[in-house]
Order: structure tokens, then sequence, then C-alpha cells
């Protein structure tokens, strides 16, 4: 299959009526499948009410189809359909946080959505995206879009164009590319189907600023006891894996320099993920620079693509900084964690 790349200027008025986004839209309502910007990573959008839509979207990233997929809408009332109702708490949600960072679970209505979306649930995941692209695109196309990311299943999520065709091109119809997203970390998905919102995901939307607007919150215990079962199907994957052993290291950055020092001696090529203030200390291998330690959302921002830089270089482990759980600092460890799939290293 041709993937086509239609180039786009996320900043122009009307992008609607842009020729990119029309042909884009138009695949899209012949239950083809396309990746396009959100503010958060890019996804891989389908007519969510089209089953043959969906199997192409699992088939391209080769999902298990236990997992189901987040509902993208451009306005509110396109809710309506699929929805059984929306209670108070998730109504706050959306007028605090939407368009933006936050998905939100509610119980579904039957008969509108492809049952394969939802993986058989009878809740649904929704989220209008804060990118101008992503909402041209789902209005021009008139359609819900399930979109989970657009990375191969496993790998770490996209966040430019580039990244989704490294994955994807020759599997997927085509790429709307808008330039590199912003938050670089996937949304926070909380569950408003109970009494009190509970975390599944935690995201670009932290803790503490859901609770300003809906008073307690509660987090899925799964994400921190690994003998959970987490309530995200897709929290149960290992995710965004380096090829080789990557091992977080909760210690300070001369413990680390030891821990390189050693494996070098064994003759092994060693990676270090970092951040600006401490990329000149290290001497190894291969080192990588992750934003800024002080401003935790460029952390956030480059983390994938660092991950996915790493996979380029050819070496026998990686040492990753740790970093404070604390606002995004949450969505941020709970990435590197996935990402490791090894216990932290204490010094
Ligand atoms: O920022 C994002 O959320 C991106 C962009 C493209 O919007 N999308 C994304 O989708 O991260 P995906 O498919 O990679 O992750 C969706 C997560 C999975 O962990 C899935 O299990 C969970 O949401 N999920 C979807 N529907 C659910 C439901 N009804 N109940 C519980 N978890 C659900
Ligand atoms: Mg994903």
């Amino acid at each position: 299959m041709q993937t086509l790349m239609w180039t786009v200027d996320k900043n122009v008025d009307n992008l609607e009526t842009y020729p990119q986004i029309k042909e884009a839209a138009q695949n899209l309502k012949q239950n083809e499948v396309v990746a396009f910007p959100t503010e958060t990573v890019y996804g891989l959008g389908g007519n969510a009410e089209s089953d043959e839509a969906v199997l192409k979207i699992f088939e391209a990233k080769g999902r298990p189809g236990d997992n189901p997929l987040i509902i993208h809408i451009a306005n509110t009332e396109q809710i309506h359909s699929f929805v059984k109702g929306i209670p108070e708490q998730a109504s706050r949600l959306m007028d605090a946080f939407w368009p933006g960072p936050l998905t939100i679970i509610l119980e579904k209505k039957e008969g509108t959505l492809s049952e394969k979306a939802t993986a058989g649930l009878s809740t649904v995941a929704v989220r209008m995206p804060d990118h101008p692209v992503a909402l041209a695109l789902i209005e021009e196309s008139g359609l819900p879009l399930a979109a989970p990311s657009a990375n191969l299943s496993g790998k770490p999520s996209p966040t430019t164009a580039a990244h989704v065709a490294d994955d994807l091109t020759g599997r997927i119809s085509g790429i709307v590319d808008g330039g590199a997203t912003g938050v670089g970390l996937e949304s926070t998905v909380v569950d408003c189907t109970g009494g009190i919102p509970v975390i599944l995901r935690p995201g670009g939307v932290t803790k503490e600023q859901l609770e300003e607007v809906v008073g307690e919150v509660s987090a899925d215990p799964a994400l921190t006891d690994e003998g959970q079962a987490p309530k995200a199907p897709g929290m149960k994957y290992r995710h965004y894996a380096p090829n080789s052993p990557f091992y977080l290291v909760d210690g300070s950055k001369e413990e680390i320099q030891q821990l390189v020092n050693e494996k070098r001696n064994e003759g092994q090529r060693v990676g270090v993920m970092t951040t600006k203030e401490n990329k000149d200390f290290y001497d190894a291998n291969v080192v990588k620079t992750c934003g800024e330690r002080a401003r935790l959302e460029t952390v956030a921002e480059a983390l994938y693509d660092t991950l996915r830089a790493f996979n380029k270089e050819d070496l026998d482990i990686i040492f990753g900084e740790i970093f404070p759980e604390q606002g995004v600092g949450q969505a941020i460890m709970n990435r590197l964690s996935k990402a490791s799939g090894l216990p932290i290293i204490i010094k």
C-alpha cells in the first residue's frame, strides 16, 4: 500500500477547507486509516462506526484486539450518539479540559460504534484533542474517529510525522504532517463511570489539576502495585521499549557514572539518558539529553523522540535518570518504567 504524506501548516485559518485535509477526510469516509497530529502524540484515525476501518487500525499497528481505542470528537454534540449520559463530574472535567489531553471513560450506548473499537466493553473512552489539524479533520470527515497512538504496538508513541512514517509506511493510507506535537505524552485517562473519578493512565493533565475541578480523584491501584490488573487494558502491556536493556537509576550522577564505568570495563557499549543540566557530566558511548529537569514539561515533550533515538544506536545497556513523581513527573515515570520493564536500580 502506498502511504501518502499531506503536509499542512497548523497555523493557517479554515484548515477544513484545505485540499490536504479534504483528501485525508475523504480517505476516512471511505474507511481507510490516516495518521494525524494531536497535541499529545500522533494518532492513527479511522471511522469509529465501521468494523472495517477499526480492523485496519488494529492490523496496521499489530495491536492486540482486547485493547480498546479512544474515540476522538470535535464537538460535544458528537458524543450523545454513543454514550448513555454524561455524569456531573464528567461534564465539569469536559468544561475545564476540553479540548485538551484528557480522555474520559463513560457508559457506552449500544448500536452506534463498532464493537471492535471498544473491544466489546460496555464503556467507551472519549477525548476532544486540542490541535487545529485534528479538529479540522474530524469536522471535515463528520465522523467520530477511533485513534490509538500511531506507532507499531510496543514502540514509543510518535511525536513527529517522521516517527509515524518509520513505523507505518506501507501499512496505512496516509499521514497528515502538522509538525511536532506539543505535550509529548499521551492523554490522561480518567474513568467517570463510578463515584469518584479514577485515573487509569497518568498523562498531560495532572492529578492535581483534576482535583482542582472535581475534588477527590483516585488512581488505579495497578499504577503503583504490579500485582494488580490494570483497569485500562492497554496498561498491562510493555510499551515504548528501547532495543537494549534500559535501567532507571535512583542515584546521583556520580553513582550513575560509576555504573557506566563498570559496564565499559566489561567491554560493553553503554548509553546514558540524562537532561540538559547533567549532559556534560557523563562519559559514556552515547549520552542523550531529554529536556530540562527544571522544566518537566520539556522532558515529557522530548521523551519518545529520545527513546526512539536510542534505537538507532548499537548499545549493550542504557542507564536513565529518574524524575520526581509530581505533576507531569507522574506520567513521565509511568512511561519510563514501562519502557524499562526492569526493576529500578536503587543506589
Ligand atoms: O493522547 C492520547 O490519548 C493518544 C492520542 C492519539 O489521542 N491516544 C492514545 O491511544 O494514547 P492508545 O490507544 O495508545 O491508548 C488508549 C488507552 C489504552 O491504555 C486503552 O486500554 C485505554 O486507553 N482505554 C480505551 N478505552 C477504554 C475503556 N473503555 N476502559 C478503560 N480503558 C480504556
Ligand atoms: Mg499507545
